[in-house]
């Protein structure tokens, strides 16, 4: 059996200010591309994870403006010009420079402003350095050696300030500072390390001082990690600066070592995990399996996640706030409701069930509480726009769930992802109400798709105008003139009132038509969503319309007009219309006739309003009836005239 002592240091792996970063990162939520500016560590692995899950590298900001997307700023920090560039082009942007680093740009802002020199001491070509150069108007002179130090010319008539690389070199720096302390100058100096930085660097050499073996584990880009190495391979000749444990040479390793792992700030805690799982492993299995090599071992042995890794899991538990997955990891992966769908109504017990198998992307190895963070929605979002993109590309429909109502339009699930649907693409007539589409699941046809720039709008305009037709054609086959519906009001005009008919047409009950009575207005009798039994009395599939009524055939009254109100008889009317030709008299509801100016007096009527005013009530002689065209001819004064013979006889005996 062999027997290996593994030692972490305590501070390896993630800064305060990179885990930061990258937390701030992968909670990021945003509607288009999230580009960092610049990678957001140095660490390929991270850099590939994050672009799987859509986070793109760039420092090219006219990309990120055109793509209208959002911008992190990385630990690193920038120069003034970054702020000022991505302001005018109105780029959102998430600033995740590290306290420390902005702490440094302070300083030489402050100390540019009293007039004096800036003095870098780094490589100049590290970001980090090239940002606070840019608070020194990118005049300070950047060196990184004891021997540069003495051969720079400086000016003695200057004022000089240094400050110094978070990640230097604590024991090259004091070198450095000594050297510029010699010389005649009047210099105020900064220690600007970082603690982090030189505690992570005393731990290291604390370590490979009592160790057999030192593993250096970080991206070989990365300038802290770099200088780790160095100082662990002062104090122990074996020291490995390797990536990920895979890149290791496993027969190093003898029965007894004790070996020391150390981390740089941009290594994270999955890497440092995997490495000392495996060289745990390592032991248990050599006994098994003598025949193995090393590395056959340690290939085998290998149940690593890392951030970003896509991994299928089965469902142990599932509550309305969250679902817990076993991923066949030391730890369960929990998948939080707001990263199971972004369809906030969805009921998570009813979408999933224990023994589930389910496909997830990690988002953090360890959430803190030892769970490792898991995401469904997002690598729904991935297979969704690849379902998404076909569907664009084929011209074929696709559902999706109308969750939210926003500026302009409507928000729908389509296959785990977000997209637009403008307000006038939801429908093929004017809504009043767009919360009606809220919850409910339809087809949609991808108008716009740019999966760069995470810009998908879907409409169902077309389809909902197809469906509307079918939808007609079946309702007009159904029609019969004569035929009762029973229907609501759905709007009221001045000429009459529109009936809906299975959301499908609105037909009209012209004004005319709502009672046998007059009626002044519509909403004198109707309202919008009362009830009501209609008959319809002409329809056209061509002009989409129906004509309907509400008077009853059973209850015409001009039925019994010709026995009630015979010719030659008198009547008594009540007026109710004036026009210059004469005045109409309502005999009974539904029944008007007309007295024409010439039937008004015996005398000369100038207008029929010097003599009646509406609401007389009046006696009538019946002169004629049409019962086709329903017209009635009166006359008042041959009502009136029999009255003054008899006036005339009596006031003759008198
Ligand atoms: Fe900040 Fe120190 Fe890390 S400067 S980014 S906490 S090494």
């Amino acid at each position: 059996m062999i027997f290996l002592e593994i030692i972490i240091a305590p501070t390896a792996g993630f800064c305060y200010g990179v885990k930061k970063a990258v937390d701030c990162v992968y909670n990021l939520k945003y509607n288009a591309t999230i580009y960092t500016y610049g990678n957001l560590i140095n660490n390929k692995i991270v850099i590939d994870q994050l672009d799987k899950i859509g986070i793109k590298s760039t420092y090219d900001l006219d990309e990120i403006s055109k793509n209208k997307g959002m911008a992190v700023i990385r630990s690193h920090g920038v120069a003034p010009e970054i702020y000022q560039s991505l302001t005018e082009r109105d780029i959102e942007f998430v600033d995740c420079s590290c306290p420390h680093v902005k702490k440094i740009h302070d300083i030489v802002e402050k100390e540019v402003a009293c007039g004096r020199e800036i003095i870098i001491i780094g490589d100049s070509k590290h970001p980090e350095v090239i940002g606070i150069n840019g608070w020194a108007n990118h005049l300070a002179t950047v060196f990184e050696t004891s021997e540069e130090a003495k051969n720079i010319h400086f000016q003695e008539d200057k004022k000089y300030s240094v400050v110094v690389q978070t990640t230097f070199r604590t024991e090259k720096f004091n070198e450095i500072s000594n050297v510029l302390k010699q010389k005649n100058l009047d210099i105020k100096i900064y220690n600007t390390i970082c603690n982090a930085t030189k505690k992570r660097q005393d731990d290291a050499v604390e370590l490979a001082k009592k160790v057999d073996k030192m593993i250096v584990l970080g991206d070989k880009g990365s300038s802290n990690t770099q200088k780790l190495f160095e100082i662990c391979k002062l104090y122990c000749e074996n020291t490995f600066y390797v990536e990920t444990i895979q890149d290791l040479e496993l027969n190093i390793f003898h029965s007894n070592d004790k070996i020391g792992i150390t981390a740089g700030a941009s290594t994270p805690s999955a890497i440092i995990k995997e490495a000392v799982k495996a060289m745990n492993e390592l032991e248990n299995q050599v006994e098994e399996n003598n025949n193995q090599t090393f590395e056959e071992m340690l290939n085998q042995s290998f149940v690593t996640i890392h951030n970003g890794d896509i991994v299928k899991g089965t469902v142990i538990q599932v509550s309305n706030i969250e679902v817990s997955v076993n991923l066949g990891y030391k730890s369960d992966g929990i998948i939080t409701r707001s990263e199971f769908s972004d369809d906030t109504s969805l009921d998570l017990t009813t979408a999933i069930k224990v023994g589930d198998e389910i496909e997830t992307v990690v988002l953090r190895v360890n959430d803190g509480d030892g769970n490792v963070q898991l995401s469904k929605k997002r690598i729904d979002s991935l297979k969704g726009l690849d379902d998404i993109e076909e569907a664009f590309k084929n011209k074929t429909l696709i559902k999706g769930k109308i969750i939210d109502i926003v500026k302009g339009g409507l928000i729908a699930i389509v296959n785990g992802i977000r997209v637009f649907v403008p307000s006038s693409q939801i429908s093929n007539r004017y809504v009043d109400d767009l919360n009606s589409f809220k919850g409910h699941e339809y087809s949609f046809a991808i108008l716009e798709y740019d999966r760069t720039k995470r810009r998908i709008v879907a409409g169902r305009k077309e389809i909902a105008e197809k469906e509307l037709n079918e939808k007609k054609d079946k309702l007009f086959a159904t029609l019969e003139v004569g035929q009762k519906i029973t229907a609501k009001v759905s709007r009221l005009a001045d000429f009459g009132a529109f009936v809906d008919l299975e959301g499908v047409v609105d037909g009209l009950i012209h004004i005319s038509e709502i009672s046998w009575g007059r009626v002044k207005h519509p909403k004198d009798v109707l309202k919008v969503g009362q009830e009501v039994t209609v008959v319809v009395l002409d329809f056209s599939r061509e002009k989409s319309k129906i004509s309907l009524t509400l008077k009853d055939v059973n209850n015409d009254p001009w039925k019994a007009v010709n026995e009630k109100y015979a010719i030659g008889s008198v009547v008594e009317g009540r007026v109710v219309r004036i026009t210059p030709f004469g005045v109409f008299v309502e005999l009974e509801t539904g029944v008007d006739g007309l007295v024409h100016i010439s039937q008004i007096s015996n005398k000369h009527v100038a207008k029929p309003e010097d003599v009646l005013k509406i609401n007389d009530v009046i006696k009538v002689k019946v002169l004629d009836i049409n019962n086709e065209q329903k017209r009635i001819s009166l006359s008042k004064k041959e009502a009136e005239a029999p009255v003054a013979e008899e006036e005339v006889e009596e006031t003759e005996s008198k």
